[in-house]
């Protein structure tokens, strides 16, 4: 295993007015939102003693950071995760949780899910914190609630080692919430080698690590679709130069050649998935993927793009939407969901991803002006492809 090393960089932990010592995490964290269940998916009753042997025998191996959340499998993760790190294996890992920001109406709400949280995973302390999935729609309540101060209060008292948050947003905003606080130990952004552009993307990434914040790596696979890769990627896997390359292998690496990710998190369902990431995790060293294996990825990534049914090239010119709607993000998360399902057909995530969304933001707000096509330099129908989006992703 390699470990990297995490926690604010370039400057005092003002929290408590002393250089915070940094600690090594393992490259590949044990993300525990899809734990095997009955019925194979997130919904199901989690096998709490498949997941044991695949959490305790990671954690043999030398992972050091697992990553649950209150809302992941329905709600067992974190109970299920508590009983896992029993036997001393607490002992041996940095747990991460989230707190579920749309849950909270006020820092008495927080306090209640904090406490749940620590009964649970059977810990006083919660060594990483975060703000759950910040996106422009929950961040009302962050400021309004004084969430990040809620936060660095618990740092103070010693009941959270590390604060953080997770996003699922747009580079503009990401920087607002980085600037927003001198505080944060590190972000979680969803990031892999089709994601350069996607959400924070690459910028966010590079914005983040130039302030010091360590960098949590997210859906690395982009949920299991770059695992059994489809379409045209999956040509090009099947192609006399693609069977030289094994995709999860070379995904993993992708983020790993590159300095900024801290941790990669990555959602193992199955214990031939644990042992084939711990495997790859030996080689995650930055700066050391092959001239052919990044001209592979290039051409995985033109492969991907022409997959996407809407050739926005996000230069924002229809931008701004005198309704308030965001026409790049609706075309992002469409195109992300047409391409999950050509391997995972009964994915909810691009429905989620659309219900959670900003309101005034969601395709459904157009009223059919136009100054968005005529602004357009790709001439794309924009009117048209708002209401197929409202009518695929409402729920
Ligand atoms: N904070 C947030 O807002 C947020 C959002 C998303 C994720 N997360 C965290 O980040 C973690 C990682 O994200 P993710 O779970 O989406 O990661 P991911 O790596 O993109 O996707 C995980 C899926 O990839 C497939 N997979 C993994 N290893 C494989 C292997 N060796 N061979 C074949 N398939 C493999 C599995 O799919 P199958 O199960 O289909 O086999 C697995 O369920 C999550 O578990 C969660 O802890 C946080």
């Amino acid at each position: 295993m390699q470990y990297r090393e995490f926690g604010k960089d370039k400057r005092k932990d003002n929290v408590n007015g002393k250089d915070k010592d940094k600690v090594k995490v393992s490259v590949l964290g044990f993300g525990c939102m899809r734990l095997p269940t009955d019925n194979g998916k997130m919904d199901g009753v989690v096998d709490e003693k498949e997941s044991a042997r695949m959490i305790r025998h990671a954690i043999d191996a030398g992972i050091n950071y697992v990553d649950t959340a209150k809302v992941y499998l329905s709600g067992q993760s974190e109970a299920i995760l508590g009983r896992i790190l029993q036997d001393g294996y607490r002992e041996k890992v940095m747990i991460a949780t989230k707190l579920p920001v749309w849950d909270v109406k006020s820092r008495k709400d927080a306090d209640r899910i904090f406490d749940e949280q620590r009964h649970d995973l059977k810990t006083e302390k919660i060594d990483v914190y975060l703000l759950h999935n910040l996106k422009r729609s929950y961040w009302k309540t962050c400021l309004d609630c004084q969430l990040i101060d809620w936060a660095l209060e618990k740092k103070e008292k010693g009941e959270i080692d590390y604060v953080g948050f997770s996003f699922h947003d747009d580079y503009d905003f990401f920087v607002e919430v980085v600037n927003s606080s001198e505080h944060w130990d590190f972000c979680q952004l969803q990031y892999n080698y089709t994601g350069e552009t996607v959400q924070a993307g690459a910028r966010g990434l590079r914005y983040a690590f130039e302030k010091g914040l360590s960098i949590i790596i997210m859906e690395p696979l982009l949920g299991g679709v770059l695992a059994k890769p489809a379409g045209k990627m999956g040509e090009l896997f099947q192609s006399e130069k693609g069977k030289n390359f094994q995709p999860v292998d070379l995904a993993f690496r992708w983020l790993w050649d590159q300095p900024e990710p801290t941790v990669v998190l990555s959602g193992m369902s199955s214990f031939e998935q644990v042992t084939q990431n711990l495997q790859i995790a030996n080689q995650g060293f930055a700066g050391t993927l092959q001239p052919e294996e990044k001209a592979f990825i290039l051409e995985l990534q033109k492969a991907y793009n022409q997959s996407m049914p809407i050739k926005c090239t996000k230069c924002r010119y229809c931008m701004p939407c005198p309704s308030g709607v965001d026409i790049p993000l609706n075309f992002e998360i469409y195109n992300n969901h047409t391409v999950t399902l050509e391997t995972d057909k009964n994915s909810m995530l691009g429905k989620i991803f659309y219900a959670t969304m900003l309101e005034s933001q969601q395709a459904v707000n157009c009223v059919r002006c136009g100054s968005c096509e005529e602004s357009c330099p790709q001439k794309l129908p924009i009117q048209e492809y708002l209401a197929e989006i409202d009518r695929t992703l409402k729920s």
